[in-house]
């Protein structure tokens, strides 16, 4: 099992929350997301001259990653519906052959793309069957759909259920992880792509541990995870303090490991 063990030694430390936006929060609390898309980059082999969509790129910087790849005759368009994420992306990770574009999985440029690159968002997306026969659409022939996502049982510590059900309310977090997000089984994700016609050309699982430095640390990051369905500011400070007692001020980890689903799919024929 891999053990992201950077998570626990992030050179920028915030002392409690908020001193952030949450776009800020996700750009410095995300060593999960960029470890799991330098995975899939990696995979992909993607070829100089090509033209990719990064679908919910965040504050992109992996979208820069793929700049470098596709080089100064290629093109990658950048979407995500975030405008705080995407005013991060323009600021730090600019570059002649990147567009970052305000858009989500139904209003993204239509095109001609060779890749199409989705990590860590599709979780976001509700409608993943039909987004699977939008990207096929948008799909050169010989291009791929590359995923990378957790699976149905997205681990909560129990420290932080104490913290989204006693000091928000015990429906944030269903409302969290079935309705805001929902998270399918590799077995799903492979009947979507059958169903799609897309041919599976790796299917991949990773277990992976993670642990923050403490609550306030976890905190953080769930401001960023969570973009603005989480507001620490609701967080009542002498209640939060109880919960810093209770964890006694120690690193939190995943009940868990989170089993993060990795999918390249192909368009082999254009059959549509
Ligand atoms: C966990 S972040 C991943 C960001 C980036 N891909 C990365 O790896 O750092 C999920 C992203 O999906 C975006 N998102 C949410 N709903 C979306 C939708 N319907 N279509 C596209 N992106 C969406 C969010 O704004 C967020 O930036």
């Amino acid at each position: 099992m891999k053990r992201l063990a950077t998570l626990a030694k992030l050179s920028v430390r915030k002392p409690h929350t908020s001193q952030l936006t949450q776009a800020g929060n996700y750009e410095c609390f995300s060593q999960y997301q960029k470890y799991a898309g330098m995975q899939l980059i990696k995979k992909l082999k993607i070829k100089s001259g090509s033209t990719v969509l990064d679908l919910g790129c965040g504050t992109g910087s992996l979208a820069k990653v793929l700049s470098t790849q596709v080089g100064a005759n290629g093109r990658v368009i950048a979407v995500d519906p975030d405008e705080e994420r995407l005013e991060i992306a323009v600021q730090k990770y600019s570059s002649a052959n990147i567009e970052f574009i305000k858009a989500n999985d139904k209003s993204f440029p239509l095109g001609n793309y060779d890749v199409v690159f989705c990590n860590d968002s599709i979780q976001w997306i509700r409608d993943k069957e039909g987004l699977y026969r939008r990207v096929y659409q948008n799909l050169l022939p010989g291009g791929c759909f590359a995923i990378s996502t957790p699976d149905t049982s997205f681990p909560i510590p129990h420290i932080g259920k104490k913290l989204f059900d006693n000091l928000l309310s015990p429906g944030f977090l269903p409302r969290m992880n079935k309705q805001v997000m929902t998270y399918l089984s590799a077995n799903d994700y492979k009947h979507m792509a059958d169903n799609t016609g897309f041919q599976i050309t790796s299917m991949t699982s990773e277990n992976i541990a993670l642990y923050w430095t403490d609550l306030d640390h976890y905190i953080d990051a769930m401001y960023g995870w969570f973009g603005g369905e989480f507001d620490p500011s609701q967080l009542h400070e002498n209640a939060l303090n109880q919960l810093r007692k209770e964890s006694g001020y120690a690193p939190i980890s995943l009940p868990e490991p989170i089993k993060k689903l990795e999918f390249v799919l192909s368009k082999f024929l254009d059959l549509v």
